[in-house]
Order: structure tokens, then C-alpha cells, then sequence
């Protein structure tokens, strides 16, 4: 049954939370008093749908319904799970939260979004505080994994777990904060960076735009991959950690940071700031920086996928929960078709400046086709360790329609021969039933130690005269066995 997410409050965080519900099939329902949400959620979920629906090399469940709502109640009505994402103040924090529990269901998750509350700041007068915790998320919702999970004493732990399982299925990381702390954890590291920051601009020591080539070209890319601790501890050598810290440990004394003061927020400090960064970045439009932010998250998140790796793996393990495809020849319902070896929405990274999927990567997912259809017959990785595996010979593909980001394609997969050492595939990749390409490939089975064609085990042969005994009837595909320049 799709469930359905309240989302109480939409602005920049609202819309995001929606966005990451609605793409991973949940029902959503909006309430804020700004007559304007509703066009400020088009863009937002614009830029979601772009972005987030290829970020894994599985498609999302279908799209769940958005609906607005007049009143908190009628918008937390059926909701297993409430956001609240309301301006920062506590007082309203605390009359938003009141409605919300006169009216939600006493077992659905409420989380609050607060960049800076405890959650017991939040419960204080609650009439359940038990059902009320912090999520707190990270801009774009959409796309960034983490949110910061923080229980009060008072928080039901069991409601706790549910929520950590639901931001599971949602393709996010959900951090428990053990401690409740004011502004929790990453924004503590962030408020420390930004008060530097605003030094080192103040003092004239660098401007807004070296201050973030500093980062981008340097830590920036290291902590997306690695973190503090375990860049550093790299960075010690094999003596790792220890070593590191008795090297730079002293140098903490220094010291080198005017860390714990702030400087006052004059308006000449914030003209000096504005003029700079208009200048660094004037020049683009926030729509236009917003797209450029989207694409370089989801190229960098897709390069740690494919390391399986960090905000990758996160990415990897829901994507092994919504793989529609099946594991095993006993999951296939009817052999006797083709069957489904792919099913994905086009990521960004896979277009090009025609604006639609560049063919090299109809040629990847036609790969990771056949890479499935080798596991299913039993090809995987252990097989491959012991020293044989599928090289592929010729290929043959058609480019029948266009494909553009967030198309959500299909392959399905037909074997026209699979005797002996040969394994000749037929795929046919389609949108909404329709081709888009077929891929025709035939592969050989190889030694990994000689390199030459050998015979695979007993079990594959037998997987695969299942398979071709099954589909010996189905009429060859229109397509196979066309060469280059053949009339269509
Ligand atoms: N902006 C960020 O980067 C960021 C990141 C993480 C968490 N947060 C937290 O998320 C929350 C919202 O921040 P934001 O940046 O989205 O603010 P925002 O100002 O963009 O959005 C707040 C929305 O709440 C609506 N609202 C006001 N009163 C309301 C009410 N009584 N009921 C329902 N909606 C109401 C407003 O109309 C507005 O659309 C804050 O607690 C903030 O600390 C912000």
C-alpha cells in the first residue's frame, strides 16, 4: 500500500523532504500558509525529477500523488510519517507541533527539520513527546543522504528505528545523534568553517572566491570521500592515526584559528561579502547554479557508487532493496519470455550536448544487462574467481527512439543460443513499451587463465539449455542478425 508523508511547512527544505518522498513512490500532503508554495514546489520537484531518478542503476518505485491542503489536520490525515519544516523559531515550532499531534495518528513518526533545537526544546508542553524527534536534513533533501537522527530521553526508541528504516528506503543515511546538542553535528563543523571564513575575508586575507577554491579544490573533494578522520589518518602513513597526531597535534597550540570569537556583523562585513560574491558568481542565476550544483552531486555521487563507497554504498544498498529484477532462474515467473534484465531512469551523466543519452551508454546498459543475465545463470563473482567468466566477441546495436534524463527504460533479455562455450543475447531496451534500441551481443566463454574460449561449468550449460528450451518458440526478433547500412 503507497504510504503517505505529511509535510508541514514548505520552503526550500519542505519542498525537498516532498521531492524525496513523491520520487520514492510515498503520497504527500502539503501544508503552508504561503499561497505561492505550490508554484515553489514545481521548481523544486522539477530539479528533483531531474536529477535524483538516475542517480542508482535501478528506477524508483513509480511516483506517489502531491496533493495542498488548507489545515494541518486535513494535511496529516493517513500520514505515517510528518515533517515539520517551519521557520526557525521555537515558539512557532511549539503551536505547528501542538496541531500537528491534535490531529496526526499517535504512532506516525514526527520529525522536525531544525537546523538548531534539541528535541527536548521541541517537546517541552508536547502532549506526546515521545512521538516527536529531530530529521534533520541537508539542502538539496532530494539528493544529499544524510540526516542527523536526534531522540531526546524522552523519545520512543522503537519510533526511532522506524523512521531510521523508512530514511533507509528512501535512499537516505540516517546519522543517530547520541547526544542532544544544540545544532547537533554537521552544522557545528559548518559554523566553525563559515566564522574563519568570515575572518579571513574581514581581515583581507583572501577574498569569497579563494576561500571556496581553497575547498573545492582541495579538502572539499577529500571529505566527500573520506571524512576528517580518515583522510588524517592517510595522511599519517603506515603509522596511521597516532603518528598523525603526535606530528600536527602540537601545532594546535599555535594556535591558528580565532575560532571562538566572531566578528561583528557591520554592514560594511556584509557589502564586502555580497560585492565579492557577486562578483565570483554574479554572472549565473541561482536556477542555473542550483542545475550545476545538482549535476556535479550526482556525478560525484555516482563516481562512489560505482566504489561502493561512502554516499555510494548508501545509494548501492537501496538500490538492492527496490531491484525489481529477478536473483535467481527461480524467480523468473515465464522463462518462455524475455526477461527483465534492467530497469533504470537515464542519470544526467549519461547525456550529451544533443540533449539525449549519448550511445556509448546504451551500450553500458546493455552491458549491465548481460552482466545480470551472466549472474543469473550462474556467472557471478564467485564463479568468475575460480577462473572463468563470458568475453563478449560482437555487438550490434540499433538506436531506434531518443532517450533523455529520467527516462525510465527497460531490458528485457532473450537468449538465441547458448550451446557450448557461446552465449548469443538479444535485448530490447523500451520506455512505456515502446523501443528506444535493441542490443545484439554474442560472447564466448573464456579461461581467465589461458584467455582462450573454454567450456564453462555443468551448470551454466544446463541454466542455459533451461533458458533456450524455454524461448525455442518465440519468433526471432525483427532485428536480429542485421549488419551495418542494411535497409529498415
Ligand atoms: N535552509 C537550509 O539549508 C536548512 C537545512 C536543514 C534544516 N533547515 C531547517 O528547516 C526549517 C525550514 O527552513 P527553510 O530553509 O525551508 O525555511 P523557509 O523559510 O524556506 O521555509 C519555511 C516555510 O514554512 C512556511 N510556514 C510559515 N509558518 C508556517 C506554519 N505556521 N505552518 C506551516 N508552514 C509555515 C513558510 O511559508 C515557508 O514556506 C528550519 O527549521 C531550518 O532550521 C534548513
Amino acid at each position: 500500500m503507497t504510504r503517505t508523508a505529511a509535510i508541514i511547512g514548505g520552503g526550500v527544505i519542505g519542498g525537498g523532504w516532498a521531492a524525496r518522498f513523491l520520487l520514492n513512490g510515498w503520497n504527500v500532503q502539503v501544508f503552508d500558509p504561503d499561497p505561492n508554495c505550490a508554484a515553489i514546489f514545481a521548481e523544486v520537484l522539477d530539479n528533483a525529477r531531474r536529477s535524483l531518478p538516475g542517480l542508482t542503476d535501478v528506477a524508483l518505485p513509480p511516483e506517489g500523488a502531491i496533493s495542498f491542503h488548507a489545515t494541518v489536520a486535513e494535511a496529516v490525515a493517513g500520514a505515517a510519517w510528518i515533517q515539520e519544516s517551519v521557520p526557525e523559531r521555537l515558539e512557532l515550532k511549539h503551536k505547528v507541533l501542538a496541531e500537528v499531534q491534535a490531529a496526526c495518528d499517535p504512532a506516525a513518526v514526527i520529525g522536525s527539520s531544525t537546523s538548531g533545537f534539541k528535541p527536548s526544546e521541541l517537546q517541552d508542553g508536547a502532549a506526546r513527546p515521545g512521538q516527536i524527534m529531530v530529521t534533520h536534513p541537508f539542502n538539496p533533501v532530494y539528493l544529499m543522504p544524510l540526516v542527523e537522527v536526534v531522540p531526546s530521553a524522552q523519545t520512543d526508541l522503537a519510533l526511532v528505528e522506524q523512521a531510521e528504516t523508512i530514511l533507509h528506503s528512501l535512499g537516505m543515511y540516517p546519522l543517530r545523534v547520541r547526544k542532544e546538542i544544540d545544532a547537533h553535528i554537521a552544522d557545528r563543523f559548518l559554523e566553525a568553517v563559515w566564522r574563519e571564513a568570515l575572518w579571513l575575508v574581514k581581515d583581507g586575507v583572501a577574498t569569497t572566491q579563494e576561500i571556496d577554491e581553497s575547498i573545492r579544490m582541495g579538502f572539499g573533494i577529500r571529505w566527500a570521500q573520506m571524512g576528517l578522520f580518515e583522510t588524517y589518518r592517510t595522511a599519517g602513513g603506515n603509522a596511521g592515526m597516532r603518528h598523525f597526531m603526535a606530528q600536527f597535534g602540537p601545532a594546535l597550540k599555535w594556535p591558528w584559528t580565532k575560532l571562538m570569537d566572531v566578528p561583528e556583523f557591520t554592514d560594511e562585513l556584509v557589502d564586502l561579502i555580497a560585492g565579492q560574491s557577486d562578483e565570483q558568481s554574479g554572472h549565473l542565476t541561482i536556477s542555473e547554479l542550483l542545475k550545476a550544483r545538482d549535476d556535479n552531486l550526482v556525478g560525484l555521487m555516482r563516481a562512489l557508487k560505482a566504489n561502493d563507497w561512502g554516499a555510494g554504498a548508501v545509494l548501492n544498498a537501496q538500490q538492492k532493496a527496490i531491484d525489481p529484477r529477478p536473483q535467481s532462474l527461480a524467480d523468473v515467473a515465464d522463462l518462455g519470455r524475455p526477461i527483465l534484465m534492467g530497469r533504470r531512469a537515464v542519470p544526467l551523466d549519461w547525456t550529451d550536448y544533443n540533449g539525449h543519452m549519448n550511445e556509448a551508454k546504451y551500450l553500458q546498459a546493455f552491458c549491465d544487462a548481460t552482466d545480470r543475465f551472466m549472474e543469473l545463470v550462474g556467472c557471478d563473482m564467485d564463479y568468475i574467481a575460480t577462473g572463468g567468466s563470458y568475453f563478449t566477441a560482437e555487438t550490434h546495436i540499433r538506436h531506434v527512439a531518443e532517450a533523455n534524463a529520467g527516462d525510465v527504460i527497460d531490458i528485457h533479455t532473450r537468449l538465441l543460443g547458448g550451446e557450448g562455450k557461446k552465449m548469443h543475447l538479444w535485448h530490447e531496451m523500451t520506455r512505456n513499451g515502446e523501443i528506444v534500441a535493441t542490443g545484439e551481443h554474442f560472447l564466448l566463454h573464456v579461461s581467465l587463465e589461458t584467455r582462450r574460449p573454454s567450456e564453462p561449468k555443468a551448470e551454466i550449460v544446463a541454466a542455459l539449455a533451461q533458458i533456450a528450451q524455454a524461448q525455442a518458440g518465440l519468433p526471432l526478433p525483427e532485428g536480429a542478425g542485421r549488419h551495418v547500412g542494411q535497409k529498415r
